[in-house]
């Protein structure tokens, strides 16, 4: 099978996954910032970036002058930002309290609200930001055992509404509904990185780079930026039968 695209990156453990995404982080943002004056960034959801946001948020957290750095999300749970499963709560917990960026630099998708009042207001921000055809700096992803990224789930074309740039999205897998950013703001970004990690996306991880091309099924081989980098930061778990 053909190679999809994307330069993967294999690390020794999590750990080393960990430090290798928050490099990436601050060196795009600095190419970023002395390229164009400022870094928009969209963050991703669940656990593996959280010892990612643990680094940024000690180790670089003067590595960038957060004054010039948007920082948005790929997608969110629909539930308050107190809520252990807010992907909010998750980077600001380990990451954004840590860092001396404005308020207003932090675009919060609000899960709290209604989903599709959401996703209209996110819509917004992101156009009040990047313009009405939004390219983010980076987009940070993860992929789950299933095939999705972001809030892209199997099961519907992750194209549908693309134009909406953002999507309110009710998961019958997740049980949720969640506010996700669309295919086409995905792959119109400069860069975008997966952070994917362990023996259990090992085989997802092979069928969405090696596998047959079916984004329907498998969402995350949607994203292929039109014009920009995709790297994908794996551990050798995720790769390999050694684990
Ligand atoms: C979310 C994420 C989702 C996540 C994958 C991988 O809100 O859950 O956006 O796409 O990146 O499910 O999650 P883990 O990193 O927890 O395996």
């Amino acid at each position: 099978m053909s190679e999809r695209p994307g330069e993967l990156r294999v690390y020794d453990s999590p750990a080393d996954v960990a430090r290798a995404l928050a490099e990436l982080f601050v060196r795009t943002g600095t190419e970023s910032i002395v390229a164009r004056g400022t870094f928009t960034v969209a963050l991703a959801g669940g656990s593996t970036p959280k010892a990612a946001y643990a680094l940024l948020g000690a180790e670089y957290a003067d590595a960038l002058d957060w004054g010039n750095v948007d920082i948005f999300f790929g997608d969110e749970r629909c539930v308050p930002p107190d809520d252990d499963l807010s992907n909010y709560k998750t980077a600001d917990d380990a990451f954004l309290s840590h860092i001396d960026i404005p308020s207003e630099n932090v675009h919060r998708m609000h899960g709290e609200m209604d989903p599709a009042d959401a996703a209209a207001e996110y819509r917004r921000d992101v156009i009040e930001v990047l313009g009405p055809d939004p390219r983010f700096d980076l987009i940070m992803l993860g992929m789950g055992p299933d095939g999705h990224t972001a809030s892209l789930f199997p099961g519907t074309d992750p194209t549908t509404d693309d134009d909406a740039l953002v999507r309110a999205v009710y998961s019958s897998s997740q049980q949720q509904w969640r506010i996700t950013l669309t295919p086409k703001v995905i792959n119109n970004a400069r860069c975008v990185v997966f952070a994917t990690e362990g023996a259990a996306k090992r085989a997802m991880l092979k069928r969405v780079r090696e596998g047959t091309y079916d984004p329907v099924q498998t969402p995350a081989q949607i994203v292929a930026p039109h014009d920009g980098a995709l790297i994908w930061l794996v551990d050798s778990a995720a790769v390999t039968n050694e684990s």
